[in-house]
């Protein structure tokens, strides 16, 4: 069984494992607005499924380059800062969509997990990555901010100081590294990616449905009694930045190959 979208495939391997590919090779996998309301729909599918037709859900990129290499930047160049705030708000509560379904959420990171993408792959349970993967949160290179939860989540994943310096200085770090910081669970090589994610599910699914999720509600009520607040205040940052010089220019200097000029105003 499969779903069909413009910008993602969704697909039922086996025995109730869904594969969801975000498929926009052609801009990296970068998440429009288009495209998140096809992952909305998707999950809502996969929500109101049973144990028996839902076990387990992985999320990965289409092509050998890129998992999701951010929030499209076309779409986000002169956008409005109430465009801007909708635009967030949809990103956050699509991710906080997927850290509610009650199967486990594999990311299998074939590539860039940048900005929007990295933030996707933080909103699944946890990250098997390839070896050629890189994650990262360069959104200060634009003028912005991260806004669909990467301030809140990167933060409970690698702790505060080192989510400020990867958040303030832009940097990607390697797989390996993000092993190191507990980002990532496994590095493989490429071609053994969704074999690993497989093998791994294999285990969890060789347990009582029930309690995996029962385990992961208890988990995400300890980790998301602050978050709701965190990222209403996140989307409000994001937002306003929308009406700066900075993020003009950020993003039209994306666009146009070359390096911003930025003023701080
Ligand atoms: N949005 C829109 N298009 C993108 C994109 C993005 N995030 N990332 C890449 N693309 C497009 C490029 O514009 C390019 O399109 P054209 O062929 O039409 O020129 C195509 O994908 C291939 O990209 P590159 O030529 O740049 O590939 P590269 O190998 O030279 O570089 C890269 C790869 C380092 C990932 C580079 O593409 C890059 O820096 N991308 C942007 C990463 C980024 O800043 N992400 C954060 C976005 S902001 C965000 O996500 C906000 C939020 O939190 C909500």
């Amino acid at each position: 069984m499969s779903f069909e979208y413009q910008n993602i495939r969704l697909e039922n391997k086996e025995n109730g494992l869904w594969i969801l590919t975000i498929n926009r090779p052609e801009a990296l996998n970068a998440l429009n607005g288009t495209l998140l309301n096809e992952m909305g729909d998707a999950l809502r599918q996969l929500s109101e499924m049973d144990f028996d037709h839902a076990k387990a859900l992985v999320i990965t990129g289409s092509g050998n380059k890129a998992f999701v290499a951010g929030a499209d930047i076309k779409e986000m160049t002169d956008m409005s800062s109430e465009k801007a705030y909708q635009f967030a708000q949809k990103g956050q509560s699509i991710f906080q969509e997927l850290n509610l379904l009650k199967i486990p959420v594999v990311a299998a990171v074939n590539g860039f997990a940048l900005g929007g993408g990295c933030e996707l792959a933080l909103g699944c349970d946890f990250i098997i990555a390839s070896d050629n993967a890189k994650f990262g949160l360069p959104e200060v290179s634009l003028g912005l901010i991260p806004g669909f939860g990467g301030t809140v989540r990167l933060m409970q994943a690698v702790g505060l100081r080192k989510a400020k310096e990867l958040i303030f200085t832009g940097d990607m770090i390697s797989a390996d590294e993000a092993k190191r910081l507990g980002l990532v669970s496994e590095v493989v090589p490429q071609s053994e990616l969704i074999s690993t994610v497989e093998k791994k599910l294999s285990t969890i699914l060789s347990k009582s449905p029930l309690a995996v999720a029962s385990s992961k509600k208890s988990i995400l009520e300890a980790y998301n009694v602050e978050i709701d607040n965190a990222l209403q205040n996140e989307a409000k940052i994001f937002s306003v930045l929308f009406s700066s010089e900075d993020t003009k220019e950020g993003t039209r200097a994306f666009m146009e190959k070359r390096k911003p000029q930025f003023k701080g105003i």
